[in-house]
This record gives C-alpha cells, sequence and structure tokens, in this order.
C-alpha cells in the first residue's frame, strides 16, 4: 500500500497528499496509457475532475471546472505540443499544473519558477563551481535543470509564470520543444528527450506585455485558458472545499458555520468583479484587485484563525471583514471610493447584512 502522509509537513505536494488516490486509479486503470505515463488521459482527467471508480474508491474533484477543457489540457500533453495555462491570477493554473504532473509522472516537483532574473541555467543546466574548476567540464560538474531531469527521465517539467521570463531566457526552451533535445557544447554531446517527457507553462493575462512569448515559441503550446468560477454556486463550492482542506492542513480548531460567510464573500467578490449586483440593478465599479477565489480563500482561512483564537469560535463577519477590506482596497485612493460607494448603495440595503456592514465600517474607517 502507500505510504503515509508525514503529518508534520506544511504542504505536502499533490502526489504525497494524493497518493492513495493516484494508487487507486493506477491498479483500476485498464486504458491505454502513452509512453511513461503513470495513468491514462482518462484517469489523469478522473484525477482532477473526481470520481468513483470500479472498486469504489472515491477519487475527490480537485479542479472545478469545464470537463472538455481538462480533456484538452490532458490530450495536449500526449502529443509534441507543451501546454500554456493561461488565466487571470488565482484560476487555479499552479494547482491544476501541480496535479497533471503529479498524476502524469508522479512527480509535481520539477519546477521552475519564473521571475524577471530567471537565468538560462534554470532551463538547460549550471556547473558546480568546485568540481568545474577541480575537474574541467565532466557530467559530475554538470547540474542539471529539473527541465534536463525530466527530458532524462521522461517526466513533465513545470514552469511557472513563464512570460515572466526574460525573452532570451525564455528561447532556451525553444530548441528544447521543437527538437526535443538539449546540446550541451561544453562535453560535445547532447541530452535527447525520453517518451513522457513534456512542459506545462503558466502565465498570467494580466501580465501580456510584461515579456510577450516570443511567435517561435508561442507555436510550441497549445493554450488552454483556465475561466473564473461561472456561477456562485460553483465558486461557493470551491472555496468551501479549500477551506476546509487548508483547515485540516493547517490543525486550526473546527469553526462552525462557515457556509452563510463564505457566501458573502463569493458574492460580495462576484458583484465586485462583474460591477453589477446580482439582482442586476445597480451598476458598480469594480476596484483594481483581482478578487480571485483564491483570495475568496485566504480571506475565509484567516477569518478561521482569527474566530478560532481570538473570537468565540464561529465564524463572524468580524472575523472576515478586515480580510475582505483587504483584498478590495488594493489602490488606497482609488478603491476605497470604489468601496465605500459598494458599502453605502449595497451592503447597507442588505437587511440581513447589518452585522456585515458594521463590521466593515468598523475596519473601513
Ligand atoms: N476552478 C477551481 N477549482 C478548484 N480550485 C480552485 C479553482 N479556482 C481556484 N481554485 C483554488 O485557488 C487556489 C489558488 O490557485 P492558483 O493555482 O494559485 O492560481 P493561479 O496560479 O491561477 O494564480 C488553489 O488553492 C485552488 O484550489
Ligand atoms: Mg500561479
Amino acid at each position: 500500500m502507500t505510504e503515509a502522509i508525514d503529518r508534520s509537513l506544511l504542504r505536502p505536494h499533490a502526489e504525497q497528499a494524493y497518493a492513495s488516490e493516484l494508487s487507486a486509479l493506477a491498479r483500476t486503470d485498464d486504458r491505454p496509457r502513452p509512453p511513461s505515463w503513470r495513468l491514462s488521459p482518462w484517469a489523469v482527467v478522473t484525477y482532477l475532475l473526481g470520481g468513483v471508480l470500479t472498486d469504489g474508491t472515491t477519487i475527490t474533484p480537485k479542479y472545478v471546472g469545464p470537463r472538455r477543457l481538462v480533456e484538452v489540457a490532458v490530450a495536449t500533453l500526449a502529443t509534441d505540443r507543451a501546454l500554456l495555462l493561461l488565466g487571470v491570477p488565482g484560476t487555479a493554473k499552479t494547482w491544476v499544473s501541480e496535479h497533471l504532473s503529479a498524476a502524469i509522472s508522479g512527480a509535481s516537483t520539477l519546477l521552475v519558477q519564473g521571475t524577471s532574473g530567471t537565468p538560462e541555467e534554470a532551463i538547460r543546466y549550471g556547473w558546480n563551481y568546485a568540481r568545474l574548476l577541480a575537474e574541467g567540464p565532466t557530467d559530475g560538474a554538470l547540474v542539471p535543470s529539473p527541465v534536463l531531469t525530466a527530458m532524462r527521465e521522461g517526466r513533465i517539467a513545470r514552469i511557472e509564470e513563464l512570460t515572466r521570463i526574460p525573452a532570451d531566457v525564455q528561447d532556451a526552451l525553444i530548441t528544447i520543444l521543437s527538437e526535443k533535445t538539449l546540446p550541451i557544447p561544453e562535453l560535445a554531446t547532447e541530452v535527447q528527450a525520453t517518451k513522457g517527457f513534456n512542459v506545462i507553462a503558466t502565465a498570467n493575462d494580466r501580465d501580456r506585455g510584461v515579456n510577450e512569448l516570443s511567435s517561435a515559441l508561442r507555436r510550441r503550446f497549445n493554450t488552454v485558458v483556465l475561466p473564473l468560477p461561472a456561477t456562485e454556486e460553483e465558486e461557493v463550492a470551491i472555496v468551501t472545499r479549500r477551506v476546509e482542506q487548508l483547515g485540516s492542513a493547517l490543525e486550526l480548531p473546527p469553526v462552525p458555520a462557515v457556509a452563510e460567510e463564505i457566501r458573502r464573500v463569493v458574492s460580495v467578490f462576484r458583484e465586485l468583479r462583474s460591477g453589477a449586483t446580482t439582482d442586476g440593478r445597480t451598476k458598480l465599479k469594480s476596484p483594481s484587485g483581482t478578487l480571485s477565489t483564491a483570495e475568496a480563500i485566504s480571506v475565509i482561512t484567516s477569518g478561521l484563525a482569527l474566530s478560532a483564537h481570538f473570537g468565540d469560535g464561529v465564524l463572524r463577519a468580524a472575523d472576515i471583514a478586515a480580510g475582505i477590506v483587504g483584498s478590495v482596497i488594493k489602490d488606497p485612493v482609488a478603491d476605497s471610493v470604489v468601496w465605500n460607494e459598494y458599502l453605502e448603495a449595497v451592503v447597507r440595503e442588505r437587511a440581513d447584512w447589518a452585522d456585515f456592514y458594521r463590521a466593515c465600517r468598523e475596519v473601513s474607517g
């Protein structure tokens, strides 16, 4: 059977946290698997979206969203094209990329974090300088990047925030993705990718224009755009599930009656994001922040911690007010105006939101 998860870890990797689901899937999966894949594409989709297996094992949903989109993402990875997950912040790009690589290659850790300072070594290889000086360029002195390791082992490499990486560094990927090889001139050799190798990159919609993907690179990727949750129900379900998981991972004392507050946070976020109240009657201005699902999750989780440690053990409006105001007001001038209008025109008018109005007024001053 699978090894138990180390409970002292602050955040186990997907392949650790869901080891038993992954092994149940591998056991019951009788569909064809692409070379080196741990599971068939069908089983990978089931791992992401959840389901019940023939042996009765329940697979929990990791991603909530259109099935077709996940199918396209998984099918892409079985071809010679790489996968680019695109979307606004908080649409689960990182999360989906982690789970896809865990399900496909059993490891989500071959990861390059893209920043404006990401060097070419992070994508190709570097050198252990002590050994390089002592031995000259040898195999042993070479420090492989996560991408090079993935090529050798036939696994998925993940590149986070691809468009934040300077264009000339991004271009190191072109040969890797088109020729499936990485030349190492210093050793007069090359590493040819093993079957099963592919790349999942994520990029933020709002970063567009920071470092555009070159068209040469864009052609190597299939792009899948992850949407914001379509309905309030869906978003409430996502937040509820993640808050439960996070609460138990952080071993927060259990705090009951969160459903109502989750719904309230989600509807505030959705109304401000869309620029209109749920009933469509009042037009609103949208604040500068993204008010993503991920932020809703963190507002509730912080609220739970406040309530558990400093409140009466029940999640109250006062426990979430500070978090909400912090998420909405990113630009202290413009967003304060937006928020105050919303408070006065919408929140104040809702009879059953009186506690929330008071709590927000207290924080907003
Ligand atoms: N559609 C969704 N289904 C499941 N979880 C979601 C969804 N949207 C957001 N989340 C949650 O939001 C959190 C943040 O997502 P993340 O992957 O960091 O976003 P991104 O990389 O797009 O900025 C994750 O914990 C994830 O569980
Ligand atoms: Mg991300």
